[in-house]
């Protein structure tokens, strides 16, 4: 069943009528530049075909009441009362569900953005096909198709931009996730064949196309299955490591150091918030060079860079796991042309470039390596570029 016609199917079933509408968006993945976003450097993502849907209607009432496929409990909440349950405070989990925390999180934050517009109540029916947890931005995907549906109910008349705004706002403020804009982006502005070059600081956006299929090339995901959460431990940490960076370096983000920068910074600070710092400076150039690679040379181009950000991350920035390493290695070993850990770390997923001719063997190489080491079997599956959120029915 498509998610599509399990959102649908859950809100007759919930509320007992049709839903007046279907609002679809995709989740992502990087194809590189990991943890520079909230440096305010540049990412290459691009959205894929996995989609999340929001069945959605007026209810008549002052009431938001959200279902989904996977929860058994309805959440309801009173629109003016959002203001109570949101900001969730640094580093405590929020006040409701969750998963629901994405879809009140929304209109907790168009409320804000719009104080003045009317917000009549309504009913919502989440299902998606993003796998959640995998480092596919499931996330990004609910906030999009939820802020794309209230958009329009609500006459806000916001662009794909204000709108990737509103789901940061919600991730960060409402669900207490210190992530930045990347996944939002990606899943908001996503278009057929190509990647979104991001400046993370000027939201400014450059359509790169992959040219993987002209080169007979895929890009698989390989789902490791260890499941990651970013509104705890590592990734709040990893994050404070680079403003201390930045700090120390007398800079207001490390988008402004350079390469060049690296040996002042050896001797301004600690052995592991260099490393940190090293990452994001090296990682900020690979995706540049990475723009330029696939402009000027092609998809084939780009491998060597996809694996030295993999070791950057695994060395360095320390977020990597021992099944993201077996799957990175054993892709390589049968001939993936690149391949890297994808998304914030910690577990979820990797991708790999190979030869469309080459699919099966890679991916039969590693199901067999995660067999022989004894993990849970990964998910393998190819991805391409897909288009943002639209309204489906
Ligand atoms: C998660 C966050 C993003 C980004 C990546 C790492 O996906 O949501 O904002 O920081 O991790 O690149």
């Amino acid at each position: 069943m498509t998610a599509s016609t399990a959102a649908r199917e859950q809100f007759a079933a919930s509320y007992g009528r049709e839903p007046e509408g279907i609002w679809s968006a995709p989740g992502r993945v990087n194809l590189i530049g990991e943890h520079t976003d909230y440096n305010e450097g540049y990412v290459l993502p691009f959205a894929i075909q996995h989609r999340t849907c929001a069945a959605v209607a007026l209810n008549g009432t002052d009431d938001i009441r959200v279902e989904s496929t996977f929860s058994d409990s309805q959440v309801v909440a009173h629109l003016s009362d959002l203001d109570g349950l949101f900001p969730t405070p640094a580093g405590e989990t929020p006040a409701v569900p969750e998963w629901s925390a994405y879809v009140l999180g929304i209109a907790w934050a168009l409320r804000m953005l719009r104080p003045d517009a009317p917000a009549p109540g309504v009913d919502i029916a989440i299902a998606s096909d993003v796998p959640v947890g995998a480092g596919l931005s499931s996330s990004a995907a609910i906030e999009g198709s939820v802020a794309s549906a209230l958009n329009e109910l609500w006459d806000l008349g916001l662009d794909p931009v204000t709108l990737a705004q509103v789901g940061r706002k919600a991730e960060n403020e409402a669900v207490g996730a210190p992530t930045g804009i990347m996944d939002q982006m990606a899943s908001m502005l996503g278009q057929p064949d190509a990647a979104t070059f991001l400046d993370c600081r000027t939201l400014e956006t450059r359509s790169i196309p992959t040219g993987f299929t002209a080169a007979h090339l895929e890009l698989l995901v390989i789902d490791t299955r260890v499941s990651h959460a970013h509104s705890t431990g590592g990734y709040r940490e990893r994050r404070e490591s680079c403003e201390r960076g930045a700090e120390l370096l007398g800079i207001r983000a490390l988008r402004d150091a350079g390469i060049d920068d690296l040996p002042r910074a050896a001797e301004l600070m600690d052995d592991v918030t260099f490393r940190r710092v090293r990452h994001i400076l090296t990682e900020n150039q690979r995706v540049l060079d990475t723009v330029d690679a696939l402009t000027a040379q092609g998809p084939r181009a780009i491998g060597d860079l996809l694996v030295a950000s993999h070791a950057s991350m695994r060395d360095d920035f320390e977020i990597s796991a021992v099944e993201l390493d077996v799957a990175v290695d054993t892709a390589l070993a049968a001939g993936a042309i690149g391949a890297r850990m994808t998304g914030g770390g910690f577990g979820g997923s990797a991708i790999a470039l190979v030869e469309h001719d080459a699919v099966e063997r890679v991916t039969d190489a590693v199901e067999r390596a995660f067999a022989d080491a004894g993990f849970t079997a990964p998910h393998i599956f190819p991805v391409s570029p897909s288009a943002g959120p639209r309204r489906d029915a």
